[in-house]
């Protein structure tokens, strides 16, 4: 029996999530996100999926662009980081993609291509999450300087510190701060990502920027939305050895959990190389023919080690879900001292991703 450890991916749950995100913001243009390769749920198909919604697409490098070229994706992509080295303007180009310039060497760059030759571009403004971007105060000068680099598809962009909170002010702060700095310009904005978009409608704007939320991931601190995403990832393995363990037997490395009674403990065929975090600590929930049960002892490599001793006619071969439509990504995020983006993209290589479009 080969290894049973799969991502099922949904894509009915990608376009239910994406049209969703879309539909509380009618006014803008939404374009999905899929840095990382689609947040580990594998670029190329989630663009596949999305295409016929999704009329942009994001990435973080001018790599995962050519990739999904490569892959026979047409639609204009953004690159988020814009161009680390003077080539990518040329290669940004050659792909169709849009470059988002966030300081001046890049412009500089950009402006030493031949004019006919020369990508779109988006500006970014920091204002306030001081990771990239150009300042409040010298945008406008940026934007009337480099005006000959400019096209119809430049917009104004931001990103938010604090979206995915909203007990936070900052977010409308930040708004503020932006708008204001480039009013004059008159130019498309782009301020909103996926928790931004839900939490905040004042940022939804020319363009969305959706990521996490089409993934099905949390968008909120205290989900007070109704909107109903839906998981887009499943992770699963299944039972490869079952084994009575007496009270006052310690399983795994360090002996970190202790039986206090007989107990049935079954190996799963998943672990830390796979993704699954060693970080989560017993108790934390997978589910084993529809019942919760605990994670006990420490995430070896390869595999864990889960209670089953409550669940009737547990066996080998037993799917077990780590997490998806029964255990939420952010429940095992939280059990993990995470969020749900570090678990989606860390599902490594390894582990088959299997598209169900249905
Ligand atoms: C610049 C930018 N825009 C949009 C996004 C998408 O954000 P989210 O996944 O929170 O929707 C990201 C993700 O990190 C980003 O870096």
């Amino acid at each position: 029996m080969s290894r049973q450890t799969q991502a099922i991916i949904h894509a009915d749950a990608l376009l239910h999530n994406f049209k969703q995100l879309a539909a509380i913001a009618p006014q803008s243009h939404s374009m999905a996100v899929v840095k990382a390769d689609a947040y580990g749920h594998g670029a190329v198909n989630v663009a596949r999926i999305l295409q016929h919604v999704s009329t942009r697409f994001a990435v973080a490098i001018i790599e995962e662009a050519i990739a999904l070229r490569d892959a026979g994706i047409t639609a204009p992509i953004v690159v988020l980081e814009g161009a680390h080295q003077a080539k990518e303007c040329q290669m940004a180009y050659q792909h169709n993609c849009i470059l988002v310039m966030h300081c001046e060497q890049q412009l500089l760059w950009l402006q030493a291509c031949a004019e006919d030759k020369r990508p779109h571009i988006w500006l970014k403004v920091d204002s306030g999450m001081h990771r990239l971007g150009f300042g409040l105060n010298e945008i406008t000068d940026i934007a009337l300087r480099y005006k000959s680099l400019l096209s119809d598809e430049t917009v104004i962009a931001t990103h938010f510190a604090c979206a995915d909170d909203d007990d936070s002010n900052f977010t409308e702060q930040q708004r503020q701060r932006f708008e204001h700095s480039v009013a004059a310009l008159g130019l498309p904005l782009s301020l909103a990502n996926s928790p931004a978009t839900v939490n905040w409608p004042n940022t939804r704007a020319h363009w969305n920027r959706l990521g996490v939320g089409v993934y099905g991931g949390s968008v909120s601190t205290h989900s007070t939305h109704n909107l109903a995403l839906l998981p887009a990832m499943s992770l699963r393995s299944s039972i490869l050895a079952l084994r009575e363990v007496a009270a006052g037997e310690g399983v795994g490395y360090g002996q970190t959990w202790v039986a206090t009674k007989p107990s049935l403990i079954a190996t799963v065929g998943i672990g830390y190389a796979d993704g699954y975090p060693r970080h989560c600590p017993n108790g934390t929930p997978v589910l084993v023919r529809g019942q919760r049960a605990s994670l006990v002892g420490r995430v070896s490599m390869d595999m864990i080690t889960i209670d089953v001793t409550h669940i009737p006619q547990v066996k080998m071969g037993d799917t077990v879900e780590l997490w998806g439509e029964h255990i939420a990504i952010g429940e095992v995020a939280q059990w993990a001292g995470t969020i749900d983006y570090e678990l989606m993209t860390r599902v490594s290589q390894r582990v088959p991703r299997i598209v169900k479009y249905v």
